[in-house]
């Protein structure tokens, strides 16, 4: 894109380009999603789940909303759950990401994704990955323990419009307890 010099002079940072050889309005990005080192150049604007859905075509992650209620684009950002449409791609440059598709290993779903099947914890599914990226944090935070009226509290920002929430609940208990016991038995 050309830039008349005083456009340029006074157009916000990310339009001069951002990380090394960025074209303007560009950024470089480089991250570690699901174990995998990837890297892009994209328009500086991109959100992480536009980055995630569209660059890396893992559409697991969801967009329900776009303004930061519903929950279903939950990915893991170094470790934290974080609604992927409120956060630039370019600010996660060098964080490691981790979406539904990274929490089965060798074939075999994570407990908490086992305990979403066994326990009926939803009809559509759409705001499921989000539920379930949202629950692991729950537990990595509060423990195999957690109780329902924490799990209840932690899950305001996640919206399910079919299940009324009875089934996630009893679901991320389960999986919690699953966890523990895993996390426990590696011990
Ligand atoms: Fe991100 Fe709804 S799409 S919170
Ligand atoms: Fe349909 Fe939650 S299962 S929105």
């Amino acid at each position: 894109m050309f830039f008349r010099k005083k456009e340029a002079e006074t157009a916000p940072s990310a339009a001069a380009g951002t990380g090394a050889g960025a074209a303007p309005g560009t950024a470089h990005v480089s991250m570690i999603v699901n174990g995998k080192s990837v890297s892009a150049e994209v328009d500086a604007r991109t959100l992480l789940v536009q980055f995630v859905r569209e660059n890396l075509r893992l559409t697991g992650t969801h967009v329900g909303c776009d303004t930061s209620q519903c929950g279903a684009c939950v990915v893991h950002v170094d470790g934290r759950a974080t609604k992927s449409c409120t956060v630039l791609a370019a600010t996660c440059d060098g964080a490691k990401v981790t979406t539904i598709e990274g929490l089965a290993h060798d074939g075999k779903l994570h407990p908490m994704q086992e305990a979403f099947r066994e326990h009926h914890g939803l009809q559509c599914g759409f705001c499921t990955p989000g539920m379930i990226m949202a629950a692991v944090d729950i537990v990595n935070r509060k423990g195999g323990g957690v109780d329902e009226t924490t799990i209840r509290h932690e899950l305001e920002g996640n919206i399910c419009r079919c299940t009324g929430y009875h089934n996630i609940v009893a679901a991320i208990r389960a999986g919690a307890s699953a966890m523990g016991a895993t996390r426990q038995a590696a011990e």
